[in-house]
């Protein structure tokens, strides 16, 4: 069938499309019917269903008989270790954790804090709360102690479970003394902390609050799946908004479980039993949907590498990885294959593997250049597939779908929408505009199963965040265009999110931080353009009246406050000082205009500006640090 049979046929009939990809998944009690809208504009799928997210991932595969199967490849060259993990395997130890879980107190419905590297212990812990029906959240290592702190204060964690360390080239993440310092600075505190203890760093247990992992496990009694609701929460995910505060993405169980095992095929053009990988980090959504459930739940190998594209220990790392591994499909951020490219321009490392396994890949987490997408095809000689989504999304709402026809490429577009997805530009009314034309990019409600369906305890923020510019609609926070043949060029954010190496973060948040230093009066931080991470952000500090310590110090300081307080990952490094900052009449900061000449691109002058003067004096200050050139 071609794509746009398969579309059509979703938009004739949405609740048949669904239940139709529902009867993959093994249900305890199947649904009665796919949309629940009783509560619009909050719409749950699969509501009075009872399944069980692990039972799909793990278990059904050894009851099929393909438990000798692997399920998870560790492959980490920064420990130089590989390891291989049956389903039988998985099986086991996944039930052994939820048992040891359960003997402590947690139960259905409980908050588990995650705070792992790519290890498989971290895809573990997840399926062992999905398996009693605990709720995760899992935070990314590259989080600061404070922003593990203000989601253990959301989310309210009865455990949280932990390893000593991760590793970053040259350097050790210590994950225990930051979640030592972040369980310092939250009111909340969790009820008990498993942490698994890796050789590189054995980190100290707090007697009575910490348990070893392996400890706690022996003697217990492995749990069985335990059946949820269809719209029991499966997890939550934090994700960069426009304050300090982030949003706790929800996923609901059922939904998650029928979409995602419908993209393996249909988007991801791999059967059961094929190799397939994404190169990203369990800290994330990609992490989520497909290096822990999609994979697992549709029956295929999953790799978790902990490792970088370059340096780990070369530019050749992935192509060893896939042709090792036999990766039929591979699934990275553009930003990788940016640094790939720049150390290896002519793909002469590709040349040393065979990678007749590879069919295709897929890029997503940012701005996909067309560059890049044309070295990627021209050097792997395989189809190199754009794809949107986003965290809130958890799968993609617009792709070329392989699995069930190749359409062309579009370079610059992630082509055309998902079915599930009725995707529309609108203007500043919320009416449609012309193919071509510039909009907000918008999906007409109901999202389809395994989005969001609102925000952890906090219905209202989600409604004013997402529903309310435009009723009727989702608002993504992108803006972008449709063609006249339906296909989608994402073009700029419409918030103060920067994308930073495919990492979501919030300018917003970042002033805060910025503005608690005791020099700061005012501050602004944009994202500029970066060749090799897309965008970086750049602070502007306007210092308090009869400040007189050196700039650099206090520059010094503001970056070691984001990094302390955000963490490594902001990549938080460039500040400049100013007097003032251009603004509007009505006191709005020209944020948009101060990245224009940051990027040396033209800009109309804003009509509403204050004083235009202020713009030289921005571009001199921009200029001292290498940006803002002609
Ligand atoms: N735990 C702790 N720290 C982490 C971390 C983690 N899991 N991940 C990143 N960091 C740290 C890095 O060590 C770095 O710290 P530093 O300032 O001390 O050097 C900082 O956060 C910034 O990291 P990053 O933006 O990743 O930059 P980098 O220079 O280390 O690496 C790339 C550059 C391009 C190789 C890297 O960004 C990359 O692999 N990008 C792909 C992104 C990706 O997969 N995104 C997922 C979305 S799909
Ligand atoms: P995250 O929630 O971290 O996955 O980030 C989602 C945001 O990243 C989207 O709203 C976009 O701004 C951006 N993004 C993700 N994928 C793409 C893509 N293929 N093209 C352009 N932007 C993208």
């Amino acid at each position: 069938m071609a794509y746009k049979d398969v579309y059509a046929g979703w938009q004739q009939d949405p609740e048949a499309f669904w239940m139709d990809a529902a009867q993959s998944i093994d249900w305890v009690k199947p649904p009665s019917k796919a949309l629940f809208d009783d509560k619009a504009p909050i719409y749950e799928w699969f509501s009075d269903a009872q399944v069980n997210t692990c039972w799909n991932a793990v278990d059904r595969h050894v009851e099929a008989g393909r438990g000798e199967q692997i399920a998870i490849i560790h492959d980490s060259p920064v420990t130089q270790t590989k390891r291989w993990i049956s389903y039988v395997e998985l099986r086991n130890r996944v039930a052994s954790l939820a048992g040891a879980l359960r003997a402590k107190g947690v139960e259905k419905g409980d908050r588990v804090i995650i705070y792992m590297p790519m290890i498989p212990q971290a895809l573990e812990a997840m399926l062992a709360c999905s398996r009693i029906g605990a709720v995760h959240s899992v935070v990314f290592g590259g989080f600061a102690a404070h922003e593990l702190a203000v989601r253990i204060d959301d989310c309210k964690p009865k455990c949280i479970i932990a390893a000593s360390c991760g590793i970053e080239p040259g350097r050790v993440v210590h994950y225990k003394p930051l979640l030592d310092g972040a369980l310092e600075l939250s009111t909340h505190q969790p009820d008990f902390c498993v942490i698994f203890q890796r050789e590189q760093e054995v980190a100290h247990l707090e007697e009575g609050r910490d348990f070893n992992w392996h400890g706690f496990q022996y003697g217990v009694e492995p749990a069985d799946c335990v059946p949820v609701d269809g719209n029991h929460p499966a997890y939550i995910l934090y994700t960069s908004g426009t304050t300090g505060q982030p949003k706790g993405v929800i996923r609901h169980t059922a939904g998650q479980l029928v979409a995602l095992n419908w993209t393996m095929k249909n988007v991801y053009n791999v059967d059961p039993g094929d190799v397939f990988w994404a190169a990203s980090d369990v800290g994330w959504v990609v992490g989520h949907s497909y290096i822990c459930y999609a994979p697992l739940i549709h029956g295929n190998t999953t790799i978790v590498f902990e490792g970088k594209p370059v340096g780990t220990p070369d530019a050749g790392t992935f192509w060893r990885v896939i042709s090792e591994h036999k990766v039929k499909s591979f699934f990275t951020a553009p930003t990788a294959f940016r640094a790939v490219k720049r150390e290896d321009p002519k793909g002469e490392l590709i040349g040393k593997y065979d990678l007749s396994c590879l069919k295709q890949v897929y890029l997503a987490g940012e701005r996909a250049d067309p560059d890049t997408i044309t070295w990627a095809q021209t050097q792997l000689k395989v189809p190199v597939i754009d794809h949107w989504w986003q965290t809130e999304t958890g799968w993609a709402i617009a792709a070329n779908p392989l699995g069930i026809e190749e359409l062309p490429v579009k370079l610059g577009s992630p082509s055309v929408p998902m079915p599930g997805y009725d995707v529309q530009i609108l203007d500043e009314g919320g009416h449609p505009v012309k193919p071509g034309e510039l909009g907000a990019i918008a999906i007409k409600l109901p999202l389809p199963p395994g989005t969001l369906p609102t925000l952890w305890q906090a219905e209202d923020r989600y409604i004013k965040s997402y529903l309310t510019n435009f009723p009727g609609y989702y608002e993504t926070g992108d803006a972008g265009i449709m063609d006249e043949d339906g296909y989608l060029y994402i073009m700029a954010r419409t918030d103060d999110v920067i994308n930073v190496a495919g990492h979501r973060l919030s300018t917003g948040g970042m002033e805060e931080v910025l503005a608690s230093h005791p020099d700061v009066a005012e501050c602004a931080v944009i994202g500029v353009t970066d060749d090799l991470k897309g965008q970086l952000p750049l602070g502007f500090l306007c210092l308090n009246a009869g400040t007189d310590r050196p700039h650099e110090d206090i520059i010094k300081e503001c970056v070691q406050l984001v990094r302390d307080q955000i963490g490594p990952v902001a990549a938080f490094k460039l500040a400049v000082v100013v007097d003032r900052l251009p603004k509007t009449r009505s006191g709005k900061i020209l944020r948009g205009t101060m990245v224009s000449i940051a990027d040396g691109k033209e800009f109309k002058m804003p009509a509403t500006i204050d004083d235009p003067a202020i713009l030289d004096e921005i571009k001199l200050a921009l200029q001292s640090i290498g940006y803002a050139k002609a």
